[in-house]
């Protein structure tokens, strides 16, 4: 089984379009907003870190780059070339950057084999980064994928909401699938809350954000799951929920008072609890 034809178009039509100008698409937020504080969550519970970490539904890979910081091989997988070609040549300019100021600053510095991760705004991702095209509900292309990288930890945000009912199991699979016996996923979507937060800013007086446009155009709309059916299809996958809370999901636009638009948001960190 795979996603429908419509549903694959409507993302590559969505990536197609965005320029990976930081901050142009409505979830896109800054890592220390995002990633970061999913991190801090996540981290005790990952009893393997040794093992690869896969983005699951990465995207343009904005919190992918971030999490290569904390596992050695990081892979982010998205259904859409076109998101895998933005996030590769994002990685690519992003890495330019990083040489460009490492050399800066050893000239500035006449060498001295410091190690560059210390320069001045010369962060360094200390784990290898891959992107990859895959339907992560093909379940052969699942299983050849696990057959490569063996146990994973797994990083998935923001995709559940998003696919068609008929997928949400067969993606709690998946994720089952990629952990194994070892792994640890971190999943966030949006909470069933959103839903009348999201109507209410598309029925805006001054019209829907910016940002939300592009969203509605290509039929990328979010979804609504319920809150208690995302532990359901987690179980069923074979998974058990070892913890789970609320957080607000911060995204790229504003309020009318300058603050940033939030959406609630539930996490559930899930592995075979062995
Ligand atoms: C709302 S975006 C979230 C992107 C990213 N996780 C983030 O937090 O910025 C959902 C992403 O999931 C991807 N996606 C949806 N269904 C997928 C599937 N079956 N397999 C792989 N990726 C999928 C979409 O192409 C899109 O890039």
């Amino acid at each position: 089984m795979s996603v429908t034809h419509r549903y694959r178009e409507a993302w590559e039509g969505f990536w197609n379009e965005a320029t990976g100008e930081p901050g142009e698409v409505f979830w896109d937020t800054e890592p220390a907003l995002t990633a970061g504080p999913h991190l801090a969550i996540y981290e005790p519970y990952v009893d393997a870190p040794a093992l690869p970490l896969l983005d699951l539904g990465c995207g343009n890979g904005t919190q992918t780059r971030f999490l290569a910081d904390r596992f050695p091989l990081v892979v982010g997988i998205d259904l859409s070339s076109a998101a895998i070609e933005l996030a590769r040549r994002q990685e690519k300019h992003q890495s330019e950057l990083r040489r460009k100021r490492r050399a800066e600053w050893r000239e500035k510095t006449s060498g001295g084999g410091t190690p560059a991760a210390r320069a001045p705004g010369g962060h360094l991702p200390s784990g290898e980064i891959r992107f990859r095209q895959l339907d992560a509900v093909d379940p052969d292309a699942v299983a050849r994928l696990h057959g490569e990288l063996g146990d994973c930890n797994v990083y998935m945000r923001g995709v559940l909401h998003q696919c068609d009912p008929k997928d949400r199991q067969p993606l709690a699979d998946t994720i089952a699938v990629l952990v194994g016996e070892h792994g640890r996923a971190f999943v966030v979507e949006l909470a069933e809350a959103a839903g009348p937060r999201l109507a209410q800013l598309a029925q805006a007086e001054s019209g829907p954000p910016a940002k939300l446009l592009p969203v509605f155009r290509h039929g990328v709309v979010p979804g609504a799951v319920p809150d208690a059916a995302v532990a359901d299809l987690v179980h069923t996958a074979g998974l058990s929920v070892l913890a789970s809370g609320d957080l607000p999901l911060t995204t790229t636009e504003y309020e009318e008072n300058g603050s940033r638009i939030e959406l609630p948001s539930t996490w559930l960190i899930v592995g075979r609890n062995t």
